[in-house]
Formats: C-alpha cells, structure tokens, sequence
C-alpha cells in the first residue's frame, strides 16, 4: 500500500503548498486551496504504464522497424465540419474534449451527433448535468427524439464505470467532466484532483476497451484550473467550441490532435433546431453587405476568431472603416475585431506613405459579423477600408484584398496564397488583389482577375484612381 501524503493545492494557478492556505501567495486568489492525497497520483501513473504495455505488446525496448503498426479506421460522423477537425472521422479508443463556454452548445452538438451515429452503434450518453426529461425534450426539439441513444443521468464515476461494463458501448459521452464523481478520492466534485481522477479513469477504459468517448468540459472563469486546460495533456484530442453571444455562428477547432492536424476549424449555426453546418462560412461574413458603399474591403484570411488559429480553412470576412473629421483636438480611433495597434501602425503607413491627411480624422475600424481578425495578410483590406472612406470613393463590391503591409509601405508576401485565390474566386468576386511576391504563373486561370501590387501608393492608385 503506497504511503498517503496530503497537500494542499491552488484551483486557480496550480501552486502547491504543504498545509492549508486562505490566501494563495503565487496568484493571491482567496478560499481556493484543496486537499491532495499524492497515493492517487501515483496509483494512476501506474495503471497508465501497463496499460500501454498491454495494449501494444511491447514491454522492452524495441527497434522502430520491428513495430507493425495499422492505420487507424475512423468512423466518420454526418457532420462534415466535425469529420474535418477530428482529421477525417473519430478514431475508435479515443478520448476526445470537447471544452467551451457554458451554454455555447457542446451538449446540442453531442445530442445531435450521438443520436447520429446510435442508428449504427451503440451510444451511452452519461449527463451529469441535465435531467432525462429536459433531455428528451430539447431532442425533440432537434428532431431526434427517436433514436436509439442511450441515456443515463449519473454523476458516479463507479456507477457509471459498472454500466460501459454491461452496456458495453462503442460511444460514450461524458457531460460534463465537472459533474462526475469518483467517489474513492474525498476532494469535491468539480475540484482540480476530481477533474484529473475521472478523466484518467476514463483514459483507461477508453484504451482498455477501445471505446471512444467524448468529455464535455466547460471552461469556468473562476479556477481555470479545474478545467479543460489541465486535461488537454491527458486526451487525444482537444476540440473548443467557441462562438460570440451575439451572434449565431459556432466555430469548432482542434488545439490537439494526436490522430490529425491541429487548429482544424469547423463551422456551424446555431438555430432553433439546433446546429447547422455552415458549408460556405464566407457567405456568414459577407451576406449583409451593402452595396456601392464606402469604407468597406473584403479580406480572404485564415486566422479567425481564435488567436493564431491557422487552419485549412479560408475565410472572407469584411473589414469595414469610418473616418471622419475629429471634433476636437485629440483624434479617436477604435478597432474592433482588429489589432488596435496593428491599426494605429496602418493609419501612420497611410499617412507617410499614401498622403493621406489622418492626423485629425477620428477612424472607426470594425470586422463585420462580430469575427476576429489576426493575421498581417488582413493589412491590405484595413488600409484599403480607411482609404475608401477617407477619399469617399467606393471599392468595387467585388474586389478583394489580400496582403501584410511594412513600414515602408510594401505589400508584403502572405502564406496559403492559392487557397485564398481559390475561395475568392469560388464566393464569386472578380478581382483580388494580391502582394507581387506572391504572383505566379498558376495564378492565371483560376476564375479571377489576379492583381498583383507592391506598394501601398501603387494600391491607392489602382483602386481609386
Ligand atoms: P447547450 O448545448 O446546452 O450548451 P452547453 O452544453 O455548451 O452548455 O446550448 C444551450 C444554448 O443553445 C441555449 O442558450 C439555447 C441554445 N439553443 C438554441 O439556440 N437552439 C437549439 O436548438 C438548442 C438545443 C439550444
Ligand atoms: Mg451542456
């Protein structure tokens, strides 16, 4: 028997301290402290190891080449945005996270899909958080009040563990990890030890018995410690579902992927019966333009919503600016959805570069739609927005821009030029235009009028003049 030893742990930044604490002296954070038996820990670190022996056979060193290894199969789901950030399907045995804030759809998605997929498998779904009935009633509401699913609502790890037993399930859904007790460890349920004990046991049975399972996490702004982010080193694979409370749009995207690429990103609409893909996500940013008006540029960029999110997929998205003469002295300018600073640098390229008077202008900058935007290919539209208003001439509504703008007023090169060439020309616009160093031959006969430019005065002029 391991020998027991207690500490005391901080749920908001981690710190360990041997005896109880009322204030964390790392973060400051009052009342957070909780027990900590270490045998747990080293219990688990062991189970994992032979459970890994077990599963591949191996229990010594082994030369690479020696090892057969198979292509994981993958079961795809009916949601080509879900198939897409998993890389391609679910892989049996995995475990996956699925983290977001409360209330932004994990449980939607997981009914909508699971009901899905119990019309060929068999699909525990294990709800810690909501009733039968107010279950039954919102699969109604989605239209899959009739599928085979299975439902248990139970928060007792050792209950639950006993029914995959029995049940024997190819799916399982956990809802949500913060809900589930193990009822061995005497931490509180939702506790940084709780979270990292159930997660651990679900580890195991998904390996043990190649059952997928997917662990809903909502990510809690008091303690960010008990949630998703302490287990993203545990699972397979870590998706968040992120999306802005005043719009509609989810986006799904992968921060892990041991069966994939990461930052994969999906898209979807949450409507009244629940969510829909959004097949063509540029149409979300671009279908309530109006036409003929100034200010207004439309970007082909990658990086959406999420910081440095780079995935495979490309977005149109609209930058849109106001500029007018400021009122009194001190000239305003706010951004949203942009880099303020990324801005303030523009509007001074402008101003040296272009000739461009902006130093008494107050300058309003917004991506529509409520999206974020952070990548430098964005550069080109957000100067080519401020110019349209400043100069109260209209940019062709189907024109597009893309480029990284330097200091001395160059259009810089950008990655993934063709995938943007690509979407631009598919969504319909005419024109793109694009840094000179980007230009190829193979960008000729795509569909749209490739301009290539170098300089933002050069951009200025072929635009407006
Ligand atoms: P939910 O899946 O319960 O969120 P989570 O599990 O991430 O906490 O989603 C709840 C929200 O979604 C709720 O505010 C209502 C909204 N919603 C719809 O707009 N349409 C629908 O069909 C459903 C089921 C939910
Ligand atoms: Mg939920």
């Amino acid at each position: 028997m391991a020998r027991v030893k207690t500490q005391y742990k901080c749920r908001s930044c981690g710190y360990i301290s041997a005896s109880y604490l009322g204030r964390c002296p790392n973060c400051g954070a009052w009342n957070q402290f909780e027990k900590e038996t270490e045998e747990v820990q080293k219990r688990s670190t062991k189970a994992t190891a032979s459970r890994l022996i077990k599963k591949t056979g191996i229990n010594e060193p082994v030369k690479l080449d020696k090892i057969k290894a198979e292509k994981e199969d993958r079961i795809p789901t009916k949601s080509e945005e879900l198939n897409r950030v998993l890389g391609g399907g679910i892989v049996p045995g995995s475990l996956v996270l699925i983290g977001g804030d409360p209330g932004i759809g994990k449980s939607t998605l997981m009914l909508q899909i699971m009901s899905d997929l119990s019309e060929k498998y068999k699909v525990l779904y294990v709800s810690g958080e909501e009733s039968a009935n107010q279950i039954k009633l919102r699969a109604d509401r989605l239209g899959v009040g009739q599928s085979n699913m299975l439902l248990y609502p139970e928060t007792d790890m050792h209950d639950i563990r006993e029914q995959i037993n029995d049940v024997k399930p190819d799916f399982v859904v956990i809802d949500s990890i913060q809900t589930m007790n193990e009822p061995s460890l005497d931490s509180m349920t939702g506790s940084a030890s709780q979270v990292r004990e159930v997660t651990s046991e679900l580890m195991k049975i998904a390996k043990m018995d190649a059952i997928t399972i997917f662990v809903i996490g909502h990510v809690t702004k008091e303690g960010a410690i008990a949630g998703p982010k302490i287990l993203e080193h545990m699972v397979d694979t870590v998706l968040y579902f992120e999306g802005d409370e005043h719009h509609s749009y989810r986006i799904l995207h992968s921060v892990k992927n041991r069966f994939g690429a990461a930052n994969e990103i999906g898209m979807f609409e949450m409507e009244n019966e629940g969510l829909k893909e959004v097949t063509n996500p540029s149409s979300i940013f671009l279908d309530q333009r109006l036409p003929n008006s100034t200010g207004s540029a439309v970007v082909v960029s990658f990086s959406a919503v999420v910081v440095s999110l780079e995935g495979t997929r490309p977005l149109l998205a609209e930058i849109q600016a106001l500029v007018t003469p400021t009122a009194f002295g001190y000239a305003k300018r706010t951004t949203s959805g942009i880099d303020y600073n990324r801005a303030a640098l523009l509007l001074a390229v402008l101003e040296k570069r272009g000739n461009l008077m902006l130093q008494n202008q107050d300058v309003y900058l917004t991506a529509t739609g409520g999206i974020k935007l952070n990548e430098p290919a964005i550069d080109l539209a957000i100067a080519m927005s401020v110019a349209s208003s400043y100069k109260d001439k209209e940019i062709s509504s189907t024109d597009c821009f893309v480029g990284e703008v330097g200091l001395t007023g160059e259009v810089r090169r950008v990655d993934k030029i063709d995938a943007r060439v690509k979407e631009a020309a598919k969504v319909g616009f005419k024109r793109i235009f694009i840094p000179r160093h980007n230009m190829r031959a193979a960008l000729k006969n795509v569909g749209i009028e490739v301009i290539p430019v170098s300089s933002i005065p050069q951009a200025l002029k072929l635009v407006f003049d």
